[in-house]
C-alpha cells in the first residue's frame, strides 16, 4: 500500500501536527511505502517572502527527520522539486467544481482573516489532490481537520475516473488518537499557529513546555457530568505522549471523581517534555549539517519525481496531450 502525506512549512512545528500526523507517519514508515511532502507550493498562498519561506522549508525538514522520519524508510522531499505536481493540479482543476471548493471550511475560515483573498487558496485542495493521486496513494494519514479535504480529492479522483477510464484510487484517511488536539488557552478551537498562546512547539524549552501545561483551560466553572472540552484535551494529549498504563491510572482518578488536574498536568508536562527533548536533541545534531539534510531531500525527490512522471505520462494520454517531446 503506498501512503501519502504533506506539511506547510507556514512556521515551527507544533504538537497538534505530531500528534495528530507526524506520530502516524513515523509508525507508517515502517509498514508501508510512504512518501512525506514539504508542501512549499501549498505554503505560498499564506507566505510571501522567499528568504522565510526558504527558512521554513530548512526548518520543516528539520523537524520531520528529528521527529523520526528515515529516508532509507520512506521519502521526504520538497513539493517545488517535482513541478508535477501543478500539471496534474491543472488537469484536475478541470474536473472540479467551483460548487465542491465553495464548501471548503477551510477556505471559508482562512480567506475571512486575510484582506487579499489569492486565488490559490480557493484552489488548494486541488492542488492537495494532486499531491495525492500523482503518487496514486491509497492511505493518507491526517488530522481531522484535512478530511474535507480528502473527501473532495475523493470526488475529483472519481470524476477524472468515470471521464477519462480508471485511473486513482480513490485516498482513504488514516487518523490517530489524537486527531484534533485544541488550543491550550481556548478548547474550544484547534490549535494552530495564528492563535498565540495555543501551541506547543517542537523546539520548546523544557520550560516553557511546562508552563504551557500548567496554564491549560481545564474546567471553565466547575466540572460538570460530561469531561469539559479542556480537560478531554489534556486526556488526548496523554494518550500520545505518556504510557497506557499513565492514562489508565488517570482515567481511573477521573472517573471516581478522585482526579486533581494539578498531578494531570504534571505527569503531562513532564512526559511531552521528555519526548521532546529527545527530537530537540536530534534536531541539533542534523542542523550541523544542512548539506546532508538538503541532499536527503534531493534524493528523495529525485526518486518521487520518477513515480509522478509515469502517472503523468498516462493522465496525459488518456486527456489528449501527446507524450513530452522537449524532455
Ligand atoms: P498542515 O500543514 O496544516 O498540518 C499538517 C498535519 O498536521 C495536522 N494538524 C493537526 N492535527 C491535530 N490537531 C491539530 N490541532 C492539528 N493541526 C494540524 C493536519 O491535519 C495535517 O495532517 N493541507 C495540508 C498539507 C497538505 C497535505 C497534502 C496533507 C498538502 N498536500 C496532501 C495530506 C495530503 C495542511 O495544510 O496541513
Amino acid at each position: 500500500m503506498r501512503i501519502f502525506s504533506g506539511i506547510q512549512p507556514t512556521g515551527a512545528i507544533h504538537i497538534g501536527n505530531y500528534a495528530g500526523a507526524i506520530q502516524n507517519w513515523v509508525r507508517l514508515q515502517d509498514e508501508h511505502e510512504c512518501i512525506f511532502c514539504i508542501c512549499d507550493y501549498h505554503a505560498l498562498t499564506t507566505v510571501n517572502d522567499g528568504e522565510r519561506l526558504r527558512r521554513q522549508v530548512a526548518d520543516a525538514a528539520l523537524d520531520l527527520l528529528a521527529c523520526g522520519l528515515d529516508v532509507h524508510k520512506c521519502r521526504l522531499f520538497v513539493q517545488s522539486q517535482v513541478p508535477e505536481h501543478t500539471e496534474l493540479a491543472w488537469i484536475l482543476s478541470c474536473c472540479a467544481s467551483i460548487g465542491e471548493l465553495n464548501r471548503m471550511t477551510q477556505f471559508k475560515e482562512k480567506s475571512e482573516r486575510s484582506e487579499f483573498v489569492n486565488a490559490g487558496l480557493f484552489t488548494y485542495p486541488i492542488l492537495m489532490a494532486a499531491d495525492i493521486l500523482l503518487y496514486k496513494a491509497e492511505l493518507v494519514p491526517v488530522g481531522e481537520d484535512q478530511l474535507q479535504h480528502l473527501e473532495v480529492a475523493r470526488v475529483f479522483a472519481r470524476h477524472f475516473n468515470n471521464v477519462f477510464g480508471q485511473t486513482f484510487p480513490e485516498p482513504q484517511s488514516r487518523l490517530t488518537a489524537a486527531t484534533r488536539v485544541m488550543a491550550l488557552n481556548d478548547p474550544s478551537k484547534k490549535m494552530s499557529k495564528s492563535i498565540p498562546g495555543s501551541t506547543i512547539m517542537l523546539t520548546d524549552s523544557d520550560e516553557v513546555i511546562r508552563r504551557q501545561i500548567k496554564k491549560a483551560v481545564t474546567d471553565v466553572g466547575g466540572a460538570g457530568e460530561t469531561m469539559s472540552p479542556g480537560v478531554a484535551n489534556l486526556f488526548n494529549l496523554l494518550k500520545i505522549f505518556s504510557t497506557p498504563e499513565t492514562v489508565a491510572f488517570f482515567e481511573e482518578q477521573y472517573k471516581e471523581g478522585a482526579l486533581r488536574y494539578g498531578d494531570l498536568k504534571k505527569t503531562l508536562g513532564d512526559d511531552i517534555a521528555a519526548k521532546l527533548s529527545v527530537i530537540r536533541e536530534r534536531r541539533q545534531e542534523l542542523a550541523k549539517d544542512p548539506g546532508l539534510v538538503e541532499d536527503m531531500l534531493v534524493d528523495s525527490a529525485k526518486q518521487v519525481r520518477c513515480l509522478a512522471r509515469q502517472t503523468l505520462d498516462e493522465v496525459r494520454e488518456k486527456v489528449g496531450y501527446s507524450p513530452l517531446k522537449s524532455c
